[in-house]
C-alpha cells in the first residue's frame, strides 16, 4: 500500500502556504488542515487549495501524522510538546527556539519517550548534510559568515565591513534574524559555543550570502549560498521554503538521497 499521510500546518504566511501549496499536489499527502493566528490567511488558503481545510491546532491533532510549523518561536513553544505528545512527528522552521537549551533537550527527550520524530530541514543554507558527516570523525573548526548589504543592517558603509565576530550563541543575541540558520548549523555540528559567526555588511554584494566554512578529520568544506527573498516575505529566502518541500517529500519517499 502506498504511504498516504495526513498534514498539519502551524502558521499560513510566506512558507506555510508554499509549503501548503505543494503539499496540495503531492499524491502522498491525502489531507491537510492549516492553522493561523491571523484567521484570514488560514481560511483563504483553505479556500484556494482542495485538500486543505481551516482548523484549530487542537482540533486537527488527532487528525494529523506530521505537523509542520512555519509561524514563530512562539508557536513552537505554545505547541511542539504537545504534538510529541500526541506522538505526531514534527517538522519545525523557527528553529530558533532550539537556541534554549532546556527546552530543546526537554522535547527531544519527550519525541524519544513517544517514538516521533523532530525534523529540522536546512532552511536557508547548504552544506549540513557535509557537517552532520564531518562530525562523526571531529570537526576542529565550523565558521558561518553571513553577508548582506550595509542597507540590510540599516548602515551605510562604502567597503566589505565586519559587524561581528564571535561564537554562534553571542551572534544570535545581537543579531536574531541570524538565529535559524546559526542554530541550525551548530546543532548539526559543534554546537553554539564552538560554532563562529561573522557578519559582515558589503556594499558590493546584491543577494544575502550564508556560507559555511568547516575544517576536521574529513578534510575542509566550503558551502555557500546566495539567497533570493521569498516573494511573499522579502525577509525570509525562498529557499527556506523550497528545503522544507523538499524534506516533506523525502518524508513521504521511499528513496532517502544524503543525510
Ligand atoms: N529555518 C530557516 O532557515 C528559516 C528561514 C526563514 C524563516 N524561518 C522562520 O520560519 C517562520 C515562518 O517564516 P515566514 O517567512 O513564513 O513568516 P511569515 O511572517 O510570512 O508567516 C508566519 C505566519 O505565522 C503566523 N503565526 C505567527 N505566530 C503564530 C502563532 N503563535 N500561532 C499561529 N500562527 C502564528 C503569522 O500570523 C503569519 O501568518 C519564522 O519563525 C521564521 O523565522 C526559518
Amino acid at each position: 500500500m502506498v504511504l498516504m499521510i495526513t498534514l498539519g500546518i502551524i502558521g499560513c504566511g510566506a512558507i506555510g502556504s508554499d509549503v501548503a501549496k505543494a503539499a496540495d499536489e503531492m499524491k502522498e499527502i491525502a489531507e491537510i488542515y492549516a492553522y493561523d493566528g491571523v484567521e484570514e490567511r488560514g481560511r483563504k488558503l483553505a479556500e484556494e487549495l482542495g485538500k486543505v481545510k481551516f482548523q484549530p491546532v487542537d482540533v486537527f491533532l488527532p487528525e494529523v501524522d506530521v505537523v509542520f510549523e512555519a509561524a514563530s518561536q512562539q508557536a513552537v513553544y505554545e505547541y511542539a510538546e504537545r504534538i510529541v505528545e500526541a506522538e505526531k512527528d514534527l517538522i519545525v522552521m523557527s528553529i530558533g527556539a532550539f537556541f534554549d537549551d532546556e527546552f530543546r533537550e526537554r522535547l527531544v527527550e519527550k519525541a524519544r519517550v513517544h517514538n516521533c520524530k523532530i525534523y529540522l530541514p536546512s532552511g536557508a543554507v547548504a552544506g549540513l548534510d557535509g557537517i552532520k558527516a564531518a562530525s562523526i570523525g571531529g570537526l576542529d573548526t565550523v565558521t558561518l559568515v553571513t553577508t548582506k548589504s550595509p542597507e540590510a543592517f540599516g548602515k551605510h558603509f562604502d567597503r566589505r565591513t565586519i559587524l561581528f565576530d564571535g561564537s554562534a550563541r553571542e551572534a544570535v543575541q545581537l543579531f536574531p534574524r541570524n538565529v535559524n540558520v546559526a542554530s541550525c548549523l551548530s546543532m548539526a555540528g559543534i554546537g553554539l559555543d564552538r560554532t563562529k559567526v561573522k557578519v559582515v555588511a558589503d556594499p558590493v554584494i546584491r543577494f544575502n550570502s550564508h556560507k559555511i566554512l568547516a575544517h576536521g578529520k574529513f578534510g575542509r568544506l566550503r558551502a555557500e549560498v546566495e539567497n533570493l527573498p521569498n516573494p511573499k516575505n522579502p525577509s525570509t529566502s525562498y529557499l527556506a521554503s523550497l528545503s522544507a518541500i523538499a524534506l516533506l517529500k523525502k518524508i513521504v519517499n521511499p528513496l532517502q538521497i544524503g543525510i
